[in-house]
């Protein structure tokens, strides 16, 4: 038996432009996947997820490759190919073929732009590859976790694995050969609220729609893009500084850049100025966009933010930093 856990993440700056080959600056949070994984006596796989918000999916997979599924089957079929995927990797690359039982648990919404996807898919290959009597490095569990999200969605960056395997707030650069770097002082930062509304598109289609503005218009878009990266540097410097107030105006600056992208709706525009009028230092679409969830940096006013988000229909919640990344809680 095993336990393993992994955090969802936010980004603070740099989400699409990262696509692109500029730095972004993703933070852990304090909201977490578990995974639970027991050996099986055949080399079946059998999955269930217990309360995630696409709650209450079961499936069976059988070593002859069938699938049976009880509950609502198109986010069933999302949800369970980044699990599919998962042990396919680690049964692709180590060569073992054990059968588990696996039930996954979320602390978050799904699916909303939090990483969740990339915390199941890193979490299922910790979880497996110890069954299976693999000791994968946090690194390792990241760079299959990155494979899994790269060939469910097609497009992606390595942002959401890293994160969710290191934790902590994490710069990463993919043009660098070390491609991410932890960055000090930023437990400092506090008052992260999160909101959220249904998605209407997922992310491959978020960045779809964001290659088709640049293939129309590359010398505007490229400049928004590098606008962008420049804000993650900036960003990545006052984080260490402890420049907060900066930070929430930088927050601000980016989601602009973000909304002219395209990747804005009316509801998550509506959220980031309901959590500036209450008191937030700055606001801003975080992940894919097309709805999902924002991010408000809103020190000593997280109530007076989350009421605004409430009011106007959104959920919301206050999220930490959380320098915990995958982690093995039982073996
Ligand atoms: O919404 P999320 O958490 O999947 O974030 C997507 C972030 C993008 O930069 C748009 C894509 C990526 O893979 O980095």
């Amino acid at each position: 038996m095993t336990l393993v856990s992994a955090p969802g993440k936010i980004t603070l700056f740099g989400e699409h432009a990262i696509v692109y080959g500029e730095p972004a600056i993703a933070i852990a949070i304090n909201k977490r996947v578990r995974v639970h994984a027991t050996k099986r006596s055949d080399e079946a796989i059998r999955v269930e997820a217990k309360d995630l918000v696409l709650a209450g999916f079961k499936a069976l997979l059988t070593p002859s490759g069938s699938i049976t599924l009880e509950g609502e089957s198109g986010k069933i079929l999302a949800a369970l190919s980044y699990v599919k995927r998962a042990i396919e990797v680690v049964r692709e690359r180590y060569g073992v073929n054990v059968g588990a039982h696996i039930t996954i648990t979320s602390e978050m919404p799904v699916g909303a732009g939090l990483g969740t996807s990339a915390a199941v898919a890193v979490s299922v290959i910790k979880a497996y590859s110890l069954l299976a009597g693999l000791d994968l490095s946090k690194e390792e569990c990241a760079e299959l976790g990155y494979r899994v999200e790269l060939s469910v969605q097609g497009r992606a960056s390595r942002m959401d694995s890293i994160t969710t395997a290191i934790g902590g707030a994490l710069y990463i650069d993919p043009g660098k050969e070390r491609f991410y770097e932890v960055i000090k002082g930023a437990e400092k930062l506090k008052g992260l609220v999160v909101g959220y509304v249904n998605r209407e598109a997922s992310t491959g289609e978020m960045v779809g729609r964001v290659k088709k503005l640049r293939d129309s218009i590359p010398e505007v878009l490229d400049l928004v893009i590098k606008t962008i990266g420049e804000v993650s540097r900036r960003g990545k410097s006052m984080i260490e500084a402890g420049m907060v107030e900066e930070l929430g105006t930088l927050m601000n600056v980016n989601h602009g850049l973000l909304e002219a992208i395209g990747i804005s709706t009316s509801k998550l525009s509506q959220m980031v100025y309901a959590a500036r009028l209450a008191g937030a230092l700055g606001s801003k679409i975080t992940g894919a966009g097309g709805g999902g969830c924002i991010i408000a940096l809103a020190p000593k006013r997280e109530e007076e933010v989350i009421a605004a988000l409430k009011a106007i229909g959104a959920s919301a919640f206050k999220a930490e930093l959380s320098s915990e990344g995958l982690k093995v809680e039982e073996a």
